[in-house]
């Protein structure tokens, strides 16, 4: 069995939900990079910070406490923002500070701590490229933005936040240049990564697909 798995892709492509369901039913721990990016780019809009000025970003992304858990909560200074940001605004605020060489480097150094001694499934933008290379198991997970949008929308209306599919969609699709335009570990397919388009596809069988790859 794989020790580490990553799972990259552009936004709404499915990876957290493949990622926590994967972890449930193989005993990983789930490590959400995108949660990470989320909290700092939160606490920053908290702190009424710059989102232009590195240094602002830099102070607050060191003066904070995050805490991602085994029930697969985000914790922020000791309160659970699990749902607050996800909201179409906080995926706005991660990718511009997700942006910056400096603020990157905080979230690795944090991630690769957090990944010590555990077998783990990540999901994000550059866990296959640049945060572990050396992963046992890359897939990216991708589908139409369309798709995308309206998978996103459905789980936000689900949890009770007002939000219209064409705001989800703009949304999506201008993160996703952002995140693959940026200069330092862009949203790429890793090498080695096995291609997986769930377009029109169930969540149980993209789970029975990777599932496969993991115990062959
Ligand atoms: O995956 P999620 O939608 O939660 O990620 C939010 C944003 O955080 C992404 O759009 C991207 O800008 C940034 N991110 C990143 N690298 C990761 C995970 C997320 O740059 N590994």
């Amino acid at each position: 069995e794989p020790m580490i798995i990553t799972i990259d892709g552009p936004a709404g492509a499915g990876k957290s939900t493949v990622a926590k369901e994967i972890s449930r039913r193989f005993g990983y721990f789930h490590l959400d990079s995108g949660a990470l990016y989320r909290a700092i780019g939160y606490a920053c809009s908290l702190k009424g910070a710059d989102l232009n000025n590195l240094q602002e970003v830099i102070s607050v992304a060191k003066s904070i406490k995050i805490e991602l858990t085994e029930e697969g909560k985000v914790i922020l200074n000791g309160r659970d923002v699990t749902w607050e940001i996800r909201k179409p605004e906080g995926g706005y605020l991660a990718s511009q500070v997700a942006r910056f060489k400096e603020i990157r480097e905080v979230v690795v150094e944090l991630l690769r701590e957090m990944a010590k001694g555990k077998k783990i499934v990540i999901d994000g933008r550059d866990a296959g490229s640049y945060i572990f290379p050396e992963a046992d198991l890359k897939i990216y997970l991708t589908a139409t933005p369309e798709e995308r949008a309206k998978r996103r929308y459905e789980e936000l209306k689900k949890r009770g936040f007002n939000v219209s599919y064409e705001e989800v969609l703009k949304e999506v699709v201008e993160r996703d240049e952002r995140d693959r335009n940026r200069p330092f570990a862009p949203l790429v397919v890793p090498e080695g990564a096995i291609v997986i388009d769930t377009t029109g596809k169930s969540l149980e069988t993209v789970i029975s697909e990777i599932s496969q790859l993991i115990k062959n």
